[in-house]
């Protein structure tokens, strides 16, 4: 199976301008091409002196453009011609002289004629000097163009090529790059639906340098938050620890004990679409919380637990008088009798279906990057999936999630 983002099949023009920041360029065209893109370039002779086109040409597979193709005997075709039928143009690095010129309508070479000629959404990564970039004047050609609906990603601070630190560098090429992803996920087909979805293991403190916690990565959760917001879902992930990096476009809350992150989908469920729940939670914690430490000399500790409330039972209730959310997702970390145990969670979860892992195989489940799924409906029917990333998993399950809103 291969991941579809909102990237695929799309027509993305890269323009790329004059600064040293073009060696991201590159990186940015191959990571595009990589997602499924289409990814013609187009080359200031500015850009030309920093970067060759067959670099473009060798990450993407398709042309680069520079300014020769504008007088040889296509020019008439290819200077309105590359801008129609592009789903976006991106801009990256963009420069303080082709913002003014776009923002004022020139067109000098084919990027800019491109930029005048296109109808499709234009996205540009400013990359200057801090100086530049704080001028009034190029402050005004940017105030001009956000009101045109032209979307600036950065700049940032940091070193410049000057060696002076400032504001004016291009923006990292990942967030160029999850720009670009959610600007093209919207009018997706969950666009208008509210997802919430856990991820983690939650943690509860023994006492105040101590918690108890199980081997949740978050990984999943995250690949689900991913998965539907490329869809165009609002997505609350509602997470327990993790150094995962929060999808960008997902309101993320940040939870630590069982009882937090009950309370806290308690709070967002409530005329939500779907609640998909991805998180480890702990079943039982502490009855109590040591106020100090707990010192060795004291002799080994008795530990008392008392159940955590059960979120999905509490969220069942609220569907069974609200009817939201509409669609109920759990997930079933199995070492034994799989089907059984996962099917009886659907039943007294009032689950619309389960994602059952067995936990005993080491390529499946916790902190691995794969997973080894089988989604069991309330009528029992069960679906068992290769082993895959846990991506194509999220895909997977979001897309079934969808059919059920009817998407
Ligand atoms: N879950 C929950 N609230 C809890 C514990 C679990 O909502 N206090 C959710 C999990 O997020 C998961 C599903 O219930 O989606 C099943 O979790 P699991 O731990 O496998 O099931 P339990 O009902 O806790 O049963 P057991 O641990 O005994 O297998």
């Amino acid at each position: 199976m291969t991941i579809t983002t909102p990237l695929t099949g799309k027509h993305i023009i890269l323009g790329v301008t004059g600064s040293i920041a073009c060696y991201k360029a590159a990186d940015l065209a191959s990571k595009f091409a990589q997602a499924g893109a289409t990814v013609p370039t187009i080359l200031t002779p500015c850009a030309e002196k920093f970067i060759s086109p067959l670099t473009f040409q060798s990450v993407t597979g398709q042309k680069s453009f520079v300014e020769a193709d504008l007088w040889g005997g296509e020019g008439h075709i290819q200077h309105i011609g590359l801008g129609i039928g592009a789903d976006l143009l991106v801009i990256a690095p963009c420069t303080a002289n082709t913002i003014a010129k776009i923002a004022h309508g020139l067109a000098d070479n084919l990027l800019t004629v491109t930029a005048l000629a296109a109808r499709c959404p234009i996205m540009i990564a400013p990359a200057m000097d801090g100086g530049m970039y704080s001028h009034p004047a190029t402050q005004q050609n940017l105030e001009i163009l956000r009101q045109r609906k032209v979307h600036a990603i950065g700049p940032v601070e940091g070193r410049m090529a000057s060696g002076m630190v400032g504001l004016g560098r291009m923006a990292e090429v990942n967030e160029i790059f999850n720009r670009v992803r959610l600007t093209l996920s919207q009018n997706g087909d969950l666009s208008g639906c509210h997802l919430v979805i856990t991820a983690g293991g939650t943690q509860e403190p023994l006492d105040p340098v101590r918690t108890l916690t199980n081997r949740s990565s978050g990984k999943q959760g995250y690949a689900l938050a991913q998965a539907a917001l490329d869809k165009g879902a609002r997505v609350t992930l509602i997470s327990a620890p993790t150094g995962l990096v929060t999808p960008l476009g997902a309101l993320r809350v940040d939870v630590l004990t069982a009882e937090e992150m009950h309370q806290a989908v308690l709070s967002t469920v409530p005329g939500s679409d779907a609640l998909i729940m991805a998180a480890a939670v702990a079943d039982f914690r502490p009855q109590k919380q040591a106020v100090e430490k707990i010192k060795k000399d004291k002799g080994k500790p008795e530990i008392q637990f008392e159940f955590t409330s059960d979120i999905l039972a509490s969220v069942a209730q609220i569907k069974a008088d609200t009817g939201y959310p509409r669609v109920m997702v759990g997930f079933a970390a199995e070492s034994q009798n799989l089907f059984e145990n996962a099917y009886q969670k659907v039943v007294k979860k009032h689950l619309d279906f389960i994602v059952a892992n067995d936990i005993t195989s080491n390529k499946a489940g916790f902190a691995v990057d794969t997973n080894q799924v089988t989604l069991i409906d309330a009528t029992g029917k069960s679906e068992a999936h290769p082993l895959l990333s846990k991506e194509e998993v999220a895909q997977i399950i979001i897309n079934r999630v969808m059919k059920l809103l009817g998407k």
